[in-house]
């Protein structure tokens, strides 16, 4: 089974909704256990076991904000090696900064070994370029794209670490 844990931090709802359909587009693909955390509720122990971790934050200021960048500052165990993907919203598209947080999140993903991934313009449609992205809830279009990000992260979680990580092959 493929654990993918989604990190988020929202004070309004938006970035935890994109969290919630990111996970609906995992769940399409079979063998994938998905869970949502909110960034000061961090389940240390299915955190430990996932090959992926998503991480999304509202843009604060043309950046992640600071509640997002605190948990990825503290995070509670060693992610290098794990595959991750960004999502941001934002209140202004087209200015606001969404792709900015992404790369911020994306830097902090780098810097502590793990493997960034989105599928971008090469797995179909809707591209998720640098991850996902919405201007503030997302519907429609960024829905579709949320979707699409969590399927693409599970797929390639797939293909990078196995469909079986984590149960007992021994008697197979
Ligand atoms: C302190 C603060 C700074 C913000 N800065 C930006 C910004 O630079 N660009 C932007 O487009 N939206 C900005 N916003 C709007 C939020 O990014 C947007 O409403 C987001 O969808 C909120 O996500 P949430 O509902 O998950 O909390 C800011 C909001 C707050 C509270």
């Amino acid at each position: 089974m493929l654990k993918m844990s989604i990190i988020y931090h929202s004070e309004t709802g938006n970035t935890k909704k994109m969290a919630e359909l990111i996970k609906e587009g995992a769940l399409e693909v079979t063998g994938v256990e998905v869970s949502l955390m909110a960034q000061d509720q961090l389940d240390r122990a299915f955190l430990d076991e996932s090959q992926v971790i998503l991480f999304g934050s509202p843009t604060y200021y043309g950046t992640m904000s600071w509640q997002m960048k605190k948990c990825m500052d503290t995070l509670p165990v060693k992610v290098e090696g794990k595959l991750g993907a960004p999502f941001a919203s934002a209140a202004w598209p087209g200015g606001g900064g969404y792709e900015l947080t992404e790369m911020a999140l994306i830097q902090g993903m780098l810097i502590r070994g793990m493997i960034v991934y989105t599928g971008g313009v090469v797995t179909g449609r809707p591209p998720t370029h640098f991850g996902a992205v919405s201007h503030k809830a997302p519907e429609g279009f960024d829905a579709d794209r949320c979707r699409k990000l969590g399927k693409n992260l599970a797929l390639k979680g797939q293909e990078l670490f196995g469909k079986s990580k984590g149960q007992s092959t021994d008697l197979v």
